[in-house]
């Protein structure tokens, strides 16, 4: 399939690649670049045979993504806002049940910072800079930015970062939690993720997906329900395949050979 503003891939075994192409525009998030980022994530998620075991996401060395596109937001109104529900197509991605590695390099500001955040991995470079600059256009993050952001680094620093609309650099995203990985270059930065992508993808599909479940529920719930809930999942695996050939190929000293199923 054509894309005009993402290029996509399959790098490595298993591995699906999205590359945010609008360079001329700091690949700022347009309601048609993010038309075509949901169907290529579709494709890769719903793919039936199976290939694709994981996603990364990425821009260029310059720019992640510098934001929503300011040009095309400038003059929408609330009626419309409100009854078209702006932005909800961005959570799109949230209901993609392949795991998404965003590696980001230079600017992820605004909506390019909370893209980044709805991946489910984020890796990032040395010249990476964060921050949610909403506050300066008059608005505030409208893409989960105050929720997510505030639930990986804490209620002061995303206040600050939120209300002063100041940037952050990547060795402060890492040491704060919200990347779990600064590269020394860009390019080891999206091999790192690939790397990354490639062994999630060498598992079963349905243990992984589980995994990801379960993990975005302890986001979403309290500790004790959380913990039932990943028990009930867990149990549930004992009716897949993946899960008999994974314990008998340990307990015969083999190698398993997923059905994914
Ligand atoms: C539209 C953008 C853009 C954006 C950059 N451009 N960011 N266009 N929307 N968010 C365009 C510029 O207008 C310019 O186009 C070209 O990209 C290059 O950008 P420059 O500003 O010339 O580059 P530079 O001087 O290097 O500055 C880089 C920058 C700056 C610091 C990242 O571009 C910037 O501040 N951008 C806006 C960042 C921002 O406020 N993001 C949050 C957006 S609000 P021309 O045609 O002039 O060459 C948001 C709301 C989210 O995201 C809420 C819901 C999702």
């Amino acid at each position: 399939q054509k894309y005009e503003y993402i290029v996509t891939s399959t790098p490595r075994p298993g591995v699906g690649q999205i590359t945010l192409n609008r360079p001329k525009a700091l690949n700022a998030l347009c309601s048609p670049l993010m038309t075509e980022l949901n169907a290529a994530l579709r494709a890769f998620d719903r793919d039936e045979s199976k290939s694709i075991g994981a996603v990364v996401l990425t821009g260029s060395d310059r720019a992640f993504a510098a934001g929503a596109d300011i040009k095309e937001m400038k003059d929408l109104e609330f009626s419309s806002a409100y009854g078209r529900d702006f932005i909800k197509a961005w959570s799109e991605l949230t209901e993609i049940t392949l795991p998404i590695i965003a590696a980001v390099n230079g600017y992820a500001l605004g909506g390019g910072c909370e893209l980044a955040m709805m991946a489910d991995i984020m890796y990032c470079g040395p010249k990476a800079v964060f921050g949610q600059p909403e506050i300066k256009l008059g608005v505030i993050p409208g893409a989960g930015g105050s929720q997510r952001l505030t639930r990986a680094i804490g209620k002061s620093k995303a206040m600050e970062i939120i209300l002063t609309g100041k940037n952050f650099t990547a060795e402060e995203a890492e040491k704060w939690g919200l990347a779990s990985k600064v590269f020394e270059s860009p390019e080891a930065c999206v091999n790192g993720a690939l790397d990354t992508a490639e062994v999630i993808a060498s598992y079963g599909r349905l243990a992984v997906k589980a995994g990801k479940e379960v993990v975005n529920q302890a986001y979403e719930t309290g500790l004790a329900e959380g913990v039932k809930y990943e028990r009930r999942i867990f149990h549930g695996l004992f009716a897949s395949k993946d899960q008999k050939i994974g314990m008998t190929a340990f307990a015969n000293k083999q190698k398993p050979e997923w059905s994914h199923e």
